[in-house]
């Protein structure tokens, strides 16, 4: 069965089709990078699957759940967990109080109105095992505007690592880093279990192509080559619509 298989989608923000009759599969485990130049659809296509836009047509399907009935919060229940394009932090929150709403938001109990005070310590210790595992722990007491850039991005992975993805969307995670903070974040990402099936958009080409089993590109809404990493740089389509000429 597939992670996620993504059927004949189609969406308009009125006249304008931002996703065009797309379709394809992500297998479970699979690291698929999506290309694409500024307005592509890439971000459309993650607010689809997510259920914050319904699609004009077509279907998406999570481990084989056809989402189209389902809430957001339905979906998170199925596994599928997401970071944004732009941080998404509380500013005053502390690294390790951010990283400790993501553990609760990812135990299943964690809406119970009984649920006792005795979890607390158990929470705690969770999000600082996961902020020292992911090199951040440093900063737990650190509010996260007080972070530098690189970190907050850092502290958004982890967080959605706590929350137990079994599918995760990563818009952009390396948008506006350095290039040590790109590495690290690539670091990161090349460590997450394989039971994490990850759909990453990244404008990072060579980051993108080191982390990719297999890449999408995309162009006004469509599918125009999908391959792996080897095929795609060497595709004489990609490095006219999207790269350049430097990577042929
Ligand atoms: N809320 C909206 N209303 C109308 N048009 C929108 C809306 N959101 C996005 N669009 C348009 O839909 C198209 C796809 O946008 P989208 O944000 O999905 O592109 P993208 O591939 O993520 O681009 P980028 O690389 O710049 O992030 C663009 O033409 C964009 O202008
Ligand atoms: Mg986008």
């Amino acid at each position: 069965m597939s992670a996620l298989s993504v059927e004949n989608l189609t969406l308009s923000y009125g006249a304008l089709c931002a996703i065009d009759s797309l379709s394809f599969e992500v297998a479970d485990g699979e690291r698929l990078v999506i290309f694409g130049p500024n307005g592509a659809g890439k971000t459309t296509l993650f607010n689809v699957i997510t259920g914050l836009l319904a699609p004009s047509s077509g279907a998406v399907r999570l481990f084989g759940n056809d989402l189209a009935q389902l809430s957001t919060r339905k979906r998170v229940a199925l596994g599928l967990g997401r970071t944004f394009q732009i941080t998404t932090l509380f500013p005053r929150m502390t690294a390790l109080e951010s990283a400790m709403l993501a553990v609760q938001a990812g135990e299943r109990w964690c809406f119970a109105m009984h649920r006792s005070i005795e979890s607390f310590p158990k929470v705690r210790r969770r999000a600082l095992e996961l902020l020292d595992d992911w090199g951040i722990v440093g900063k737990a007491d650190v509010q996260t505007q007080l972070l530098s850039y690189g970190e907050q991005r850092q502290l958004e992975l982890v967080m959605a690592l706590a929350r137990g993805p079994r599918l995760l969307l990563l818009d952009e995670p390396a948008a506006g880093l350095s290039a040590a903070e790109t590495a690290t974040v690539e670091s990161m990402i090349k460590r997450f279990s394989r039971e994490i099936t990850v759909l990453l958009i990244e404008h990072d080409v060579d980051m993108a192509l080191r982390l990719a089993d297999r890449v999408l590109v995309m162009q006004q809404g469509r599918l125009v080559v999908s391959g792996s990493p080897e095929e795609i740089r060497s595709d004489s389509r990609v490095a006219q619509i999207y790269f350049g000429e430097d990577l042929v």
